[in-house]
């Protein structure tokens, strides 16, 4: 099937298969690789992508149910003002360390902020349930959104 869908602001078009994931279309055709693949079982939260703004997991979602929306990858939130700001956040806390789980991350974390400018602590780590981190503990990551939040309040 033809998937038509907007990928990072920018129409695009793919032969897909039935069976296969958007993880799968954004990596291996889109060669979009920002988005990982971890468990590839809807648990880890590295396959991260915003579909019409809100936070999937790739790895489980059907590539046919993206046709006619919104995709948003770690890339395209690079070029994104709160996404950069998140990014180098976390990257001044030490919440990236092997980075392998940040791009979801960051993601469901510009979803959150886009949601609500000032969450708080609990409401963070509420939203990062579905995101698993082996390396920083989570606090620095959870520092950085405090620092996204202060930087953007001009505090
Ligand atoms: S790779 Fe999709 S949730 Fe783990
Ligand atoms: S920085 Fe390594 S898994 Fe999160």
């Amino acid at each position: 099937m033809e998937l038509s869908f907007v990928v990072n602001g920018t129409p695009r078009s793919v032969d897909v298969d039935a069976a296969e994931t958007l993880l799968g279309v954004l990596r291996d055709r889109l060669r979009l690789t920002g988005t990982k693949e971890g468990c590839n079982e809807g648990e880890c939260g590295a396959c991260t992508v915003l579909v019409d703004g809100l936070p999937v997991d790739s790895c489980i979602y059907a590539a046919g149910a993206a046709a006619g929306r919104g995709v948003e990858t770690v890339e395209g939130l690079t070029r994104d003002e709160l996404g950069a700001a998140l990014q180098a956040a976390l990257v001044a806390a030490g919440g990236v360390q092997c980075g392998f789980c940040t791009p979801g991350f960051v993601t469901t974390l510009v979803a959150v902020l886009r949601e609500d400018a000032a969450p708080s602590e609990d409401a963070v780590r509420e939203a990062l349930a579905g995101n698993i981190c082996r390396c920083t503990g989570y606090s620095q990551i959870v520092d950085a959104v405090a620092a996204t939040v202060a930087g953007r309040n001009g505090r």
